[in-house]
């Protein structure tokens, strides 16, 4: 089967998070989103791409603070709520019923429930035409103590991380799952031995 290049979120699982962030007269927002990297292990940057007309891209850009929440798969249904495109002044938190949690080094507050929380720092934009990219550091994480051993290893089945399938019609809900196979990084080096 032929695919258009347009359908490639169809053949990729990708992250859902949620996104917090407040505007510039203190609104408080929430979205979800799946183009959401790490770039490169281990270094502290994270990239999101961004349409132009988001909520989301106006506060980062307002208030260069966000809040990258890492949800479980119960909390789909709020993720759910979150991605209705409410205007600028509704208070996305109270819509979705969600516990505002103080973050420690940015204004933004996380998500209560979720698993982990990365706050973040506007670090640089680049503006295309249709989408922005947007780079951001980490500058304090944590991770809920119920789904993390000692070192911070996630507990996967425990934690019910959420991610999905951007498909045809809409989104499909989904979580990965262990496969039983692990691999240390000194197994990628020919000289490991
Ligand atoms: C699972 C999922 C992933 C999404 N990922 C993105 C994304 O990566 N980039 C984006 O611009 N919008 C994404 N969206 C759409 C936004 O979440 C949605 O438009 C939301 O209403 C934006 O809210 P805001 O205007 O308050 O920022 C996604 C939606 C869903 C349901």
């Amino acid at each position: 089967m032929i695919l258009s290049p347009k359908k490639r979120e169809q053949v990729l699982p990708l992250p859902v998070v949620l996104i917090s962030t407040i505007s510039k007269e203190g609104i408080r927002n929430a979205a979800p989103w799946s183009n959401i990297t790490p770039i490169l292990r281990p270094l502290e940057e994270i990239v999101l791409a961004s349409w132009l007309k988001r909520d989301t891209l106006d506060n980062i850009r307002d208030v260069g603070e966000f809040v990258v929440n890492v949800p479980t798969a119960d909390m789909a249904e709020a993720v759910k709520v979150c991605s209705i495109n409410y205007p600028p002044e509704t208070d996305e938190f109270e819509e979705a019923n969600l516990g505002p949690r103080p973050s420690a080094k940015v204004m933004p507050p996380g998500i209560e429930g979720c698993l982990a929380w990365m706050e973040c720092e506007l670090v640089e934009e680049i503006l295309r035409e249709k989408f922005s990219l947007i780079v951001g550091r980490v500058v304090h994480m944590e991770a809920d103590d119920r789904y993390f051993d000692e070192e911070g290893n996630m507990d996967f089945e425990r934690a019910k991380p959420l991610s999905a399938i951007l498909g045809n019609r809409g989104v499909k809900y989904t979580r990965p799952v262990g496969v039983g196979f692990e691999q240390r990084y000194s197994e990628m080096s020919l000289n490991n031995g």
